[in-house]
């Protein structure tokens, strides 16, 4: 089936030539297409014509998108969506002084979610997660990267990844499982690491990959959680067994974590907030991802990733929300652009390719999503605005009006409109 995007104000394209990724300052060429439309055959994009020459060709369905302006569908490369229960009382808690970490250390935090997780059915994680996922889409998200984490036993950390396997299924999007055994100790082995370190890898790494229900492997390498050491064990393990990494690390501790992920090639290393001066051109040679994340650092009044030295030195940046119930209850990447614009002195261009292609090479996706060329998928967000600009300028405010995965209008809202 052809179809035809027709008419819009601007196609945003971040389109790469070919190189599928943008490092430095490269994320700043959008390469902004206007006068013309878009040609999809089936799920994929097959050209781009000039509006003149529109009536040349027949096609089966016109979606007329004028005055709106064409982005790739956006892609959200890292949360922890697969949660239940509030934590609401942490939240309280830290309004008050207590820290993060103080949190963590004294039982809550990441374990009192652990707590609500285990209790809840498969079905009953479905339930509550479904309406997150809804939420994402209306924003103009076509690939999802999903962890597990608040599992952490053998039967917990399955069930988690089983309910990401089974929303994969129901939703038309691209979710994407990343097993996070390894963030932190569950409570009946804080004394006893090496017996959920023989968990993770002797039971849980070959049962996942053996029956794909993840893709990545990522970890917590901090002081409160996981060392380098054994982030290094988990991670050698995982590649043996064909899984891709990614790992949390320098949130608030820098431990070795960058060394141990480059050192096995991880797609992505995430936080950074504070990862020190000298470990900024190790990742600036690297094609190590950087998925930075703004919305922690907002939510936990804490100190920001150096994305502008990151960018400036040649690095590979992206963003994301992290949504989690703790660090960032934040499950709008709109709000997560306009603060890394805001507070890491991102340009607008910048956080553009860093939710689209440079999100899309941290899940090993960028040969298939993440810009407009001929040969990827016809997956679009649609915004209602003319300028491009007015998406990171309208903080926190849905701007996207349709949302096309596989050449498909998922969602359609008139109402995610521009003020006039
Ligand atoms: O990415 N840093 C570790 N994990 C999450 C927080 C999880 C939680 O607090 O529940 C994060 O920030
Ligand atoms: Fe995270």
């Amino acid at each position: 089936m052809q179809q035809l995007i027709a008419n819009p104000a601007q196609i945003v394209t971040v389109n790469s030539n070919g190189a599928n990724v943008k490092r430095g300052h490269k994320a700043n060429n959008l390469d902004v297409l206007t006068g013309h439309s878009i040609i999809i055959e089936n799920d994929l994009i097959v050209d781009f014509i000039a509006n003149d020459k529109i009536e040349k060709y027949k096609f089966d369905n016109i979606i007329n998108v004028k005055d709106k302006v064409v982005l790739p569908g956006l892609v959200e490369c890292h949360t922890h969506t697969a949660f239940t229960g509030s934590r609401a009382e942490e939240f309280r808690l830290r309004l008050q002084g207590k820290s993060y970490e103080e949190i963590a250390e004294s039982g809550g935090g990441i374990n009192s979610t652990v707590e609500a997780v285990r209790k809840a059915t498969f079905d009953d994680l479905i339930r509550v997660i479904k309406p997150r996922i809804d939420y994402f889409i209306s924003q103009g998200i076509t690939t999802l990267e999903i962890k597990s984490g608040y599992g952490l036993s053998y039967y917990d950390e399955i069930k988690l990844l089983q309910v990401i396997s089974e929303l994969n299924k129901i939703y038309p999007i691209d979710i994407k499982a990343t097993f996070l055994g390894a963030h932190t100790f569950p409570p009946e082995y804080k004394n006893d690491h090496s017996k959920y370190l023989k968990i993770i890898n002797d039971e849980l790494i070959p049962y996942i990959a053996k029956n794909n229900l993840a893709e990545f492997c990522d970890a917590f390498c901090e002081s409160t959680a996981f060392s380098a050491g054994e982030v290094n064990r988990i991670f050698e393990n995982a590649k043996k067994n064909g899984l891709k990494l990614r790992l949390h690390t320098d949130q608030f501790n820098s431990i070795g974590g960058i060394d141990i992920a480059l050192k096995n090639n991880a797609l992505s290393v995430d936080h950074l907030e504070v990862l020190p001066d000298n470990k900024i051109l190790d990742l600036a040679k690297s094609d190590t991802v950087c998925v930075l994340l703004p919305g922690v650092s907002f939510f936990l009044n804490y100190s920001y990733a150096p994305a502008r030295k990151l960018l400036d030195n040649n690095a590979i940046v992206a963003l994301a929300t992290d949504f989690n119930p703790g660090s960032s209850y934040i499950s709008n990447l709109n709000l997560i652009m306009s603060l890394a614009a805001i507070k890491m002195n991102m340009t607008i261009e910048e956080t553009i390719t860093a939710v689209t292609l440079n999100a899309a090479n941290a899940l090993n996706m960028q040969k298939s999503v993440g810009s407009l060329e001929i040969g990827k998928k016809a997956d679009f967000s649609i915004f209602d605005t003319t300028e491009y600009s007015d998406i990171v300028y309208n903080v926190g405010k849905n701007l996207n009006s349709i949302t096309i995965k596989n050449g498909k209008v998922i969602f359609q809202n008139n109402a995610n409109r521009k003020f006039d």
